[in-house]
This record gives structure tokens, C-alpha cells and sequence, in this order.
């Protein structure tokens, strides 16, 4: 059997994620692997039996390949995925799209004229779990959203830096904007405030230690969705929604461990999920480039809204006023 040739480009926590997935499909070669920390790349070429390069767009003018996942910090995107679209070739990329709205807009921009195929990391939309809370929401829509992001600030070296990362509302709570869009529809109107509070413990950085924003739903729907990045371990991922008789609650312990719980007059009724929704992103993308599936289910595009919203959400903050995220894109 022929082998789909991939490669990627970024190998920290999550690219170990991807690879590790895509070792498990035996219709998968993985042949070459890209850090701007050469040591880093060599480390995992070693693991996957592949090829270290000390950047991504070397890799791209070197390789045939058939799919690169670019799994690099937001600051980071750009001229990886131009140089993808100027091979035509597939990329399936991690959130957020990039640290600004611009960037991303531009790339999505080249994504629709080249009819490229792409998946985004949105990867909640893989999990049953968040199916079974759909088919709920179809009898009885959302009418009260209440989401949160609210854990430590992320080790790694760029996340502290708002020109880096995005800050927490583009890198982190963007999940939980994308899921909102996903269960409750678009979004009219957002409005936001946030907080920057010197740490006890040392200055980390720029990215607000704490934010909030109100939104209005399209349906009719209302709510807020809030972060921060201030607490000693992961306390509350998730996404809580209030219908008529109903309220659904989803929450992210950890990448394979989700929980949804769904309260009523008679009771309560609780999920736990262990899948893998990495893998099965990751499977799906396949199959899409296999001709086995017909797309996938949060292409460039799709994210580009989802991206907007969370870049709303943060713009609002930054700058007063209510926005319309679509309006933007
Ligand atoms: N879907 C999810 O739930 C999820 C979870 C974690 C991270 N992520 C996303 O994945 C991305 C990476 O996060 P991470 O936790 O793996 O970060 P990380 O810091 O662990 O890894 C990023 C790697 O990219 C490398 N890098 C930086 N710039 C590069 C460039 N121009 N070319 C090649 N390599 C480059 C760094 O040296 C580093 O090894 C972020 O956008 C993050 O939001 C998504």
C-alpha cells in the first residue's frame, strides 16, 4: 500500500500529539519533521525514522510531501502556509490561525482560490460528546452562554507575550468561542473588558491576567465567555448552556479527558468521554486527501469565524466598544 508522505513543522507539546497520532496509521509515513530549536527537531526526526530541517520553509522547497501540519506559536504562521499554498499542498494547521486577524484573513483569502483542502485544531467539534449536546440544542436552543477559560499561564516562552501568542483570549478561550459558534450560531454583537494585575510572583508578561465578554447571539441567545491565567492549575474549560428546561454543561479536564452534563427536572445525567479527539481530527484530514471523506469539518474557512469572534473579543477589550465580529472579515 502507498504511503501518504506528510511532515511537520513545529515539534513541541502539541506537535508530540500529532505524531503520535500519525505513527498509529499505518497509511502514513512521516518523513519529515521542521524547529527553529535545531536540537528539537533533530530529537524527534530521530523518534519518527525522519528528516530534521531548522526551518519549516526549507523543509516545504525540500520535501514531496502530501500534507504538512504546521503546529508552530501563533506569532509563527504566514510564511508557512504561503509557502504550502505555493506548492498546492494540503496543511492542516493548529489554532488560533495566527497572533492578529490580518494574517489570517490573507491566508484564508488564498486558501479559497486555490481549493486547498486544510483542517484547523478546533478539536472539540470531534468529540461525541459535543454531538449528543447538538442534538439537544435542536429541540430546545441555547438561550443563556456562559464559557470560561480559567487556569495557570502555559510554561512555554512566547505565551506570556501579547504580540507572541495572541494573549489567552486568541490562544486558549478561542475553544471555547469556536464551540459557542458551533452550538449556539453566530454572534451579533460582542462586547469586552479585561484586566492586567501585577503578579505576586513576578512579572510574566503583557497577556491580560483576566477578561470577560458579553455577547449577543444571532438567535436571540446572550451571554459571556471569560478567561484568566492567574490560578496555580486548571480549574473550569468549558461551556455551559441554559434552555428551556435544560442546562448543558461541557467541560475539558484535559485533551482526552471531556465531560458533558445535562441537569433537569428529573435529574441529572453525566458523560465522560476518553477519546482521542487529536487522533481523530488528524484521521479525518486523511481521509479527506484519500477521497474517503467528503471534507473536513473545520476547514481554513470555518475557523476564520471562529477566529474573528475570539479576535473581537480581544480588540473589544483592548479598544471599548461593542463589535460585530463578522464585520471584520
Ligand atoms: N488544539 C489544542 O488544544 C492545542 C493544545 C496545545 C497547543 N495548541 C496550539 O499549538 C501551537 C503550538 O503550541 P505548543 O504547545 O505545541 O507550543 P510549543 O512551544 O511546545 O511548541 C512550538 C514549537 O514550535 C517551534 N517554532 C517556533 N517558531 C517556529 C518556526 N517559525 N518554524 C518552526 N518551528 C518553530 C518552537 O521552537 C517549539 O518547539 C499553538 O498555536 C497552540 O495554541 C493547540
Amino acid at each position: 500500500m502507498s504511503r501518504l508522505r506528510v511532515a511537520c513543522v513545529g515539534t513541541g507539546f502539541i506537535a508530540g500529539r500529532h505524531l503520535s497520532a500519525l505513527t498509529g496509521f499505518d497509511d502514513v509515513e512521516i518523513v519529515a519533521v521542521a524547529d527553529a530549536v535545531p536540537e528539537r527537531a533533530a530529537d524527534t526526526a530521530a523518534r519518527y525514522g525522519a528528516r530534521a530541517y531548522p526551518d519549516g520553509s526549507a523543509l516545504l522547497e525540500s520535501e514531496e510531501l502530501d500534507a504538512v501540519w504546521l503546529c508552530v506559536p501563533p506569532f509563527a504562521h504566514g510564511p508557512l502556509e504561503a509557502a504550502a499554498l505555493e506548492r498546492r499542498l494540503p496543511f492542516f494547521v493548529e489554532k488560533p490561525l495566527a497572533s492578529d486577524l490580518a494574517t489570517a484573513v490573507q491566508i484564508a483569502g488564498a486558501v479559497r482560490e486555490a481549493h486547498l483542502v486544510t483542517a484547523v485544531g478546533y478539536h472539540w467539534r470531534h468529540l461525541d460528546l459535543v454531538h449528543q449536546a447538538a442534538g439537544l440544542l435542536v429541540e430546545t436552543p441555547a438561550q443563556l452562554v456562559t464559557g470560561h477559560w480559567l487556569d495557570k499561564t502555559p510554561p512555554v516562552p512566547w505565551w506570556s507575550q501579547r504580540t507572541r501568542s495572541g494573549g489567552q483570549v486568541l490562544e486558549q478561550t478561542t475553544h471555547v468561542f469556536d464551540l459557542a459558534r458551533l452550538l449556539v450560531g453566530e454572534v451579533d454583537t460582542i462586547t469586552a473588558a479585561e484586566r492586567t494585575a501585577s503578579r505576586q510572583h513576578g512579572d510574566d508578561g503583557d497577556v491580560p491576567t483576566a477578561a470577560s465578554a458579553l455577547l449577543t447571539f444571532a438567535s436571540g441567545a446572550v451571554g459571556t465567555i471569560s478567561s484568566a491565567r492567574i490560578l496555580g492549575r486548571r480549574h473550569r474549560v468549558g461551556l455551559q448552556l441554559v434552555a428551556e428546561g435544560r442546562a448543558i454543561d461541557i467541560s475539558e479536564r484535559g485533551l482526552t479527558d471531556h465531560e458533558l452534563r445535562v441537569a433537569t427536572a428529573t435529574g441529572e445525567r453525566v458523560d465522560q468521554s476518553i477519546q482521542d479527539p487529536i487522533s481523530r481530527e488528524d484521521r479525518e484530514f486523511l481521509d479527506v486527501l484519500l477521497g474517503r471523506a467528503p471534507h473536513t469539518r473545520v476547514p481554513y474557512q470555518e475557523a476564520l469565524r471562529s477566529h474573528a469572534l475570539a479576535w473581537a473579543a480581544d480588540r473589544s477589550a483592548r479598544e471599548g466598544g461593542p463589535i460585530r465580529p463578522d464585520q471584520q472579515i
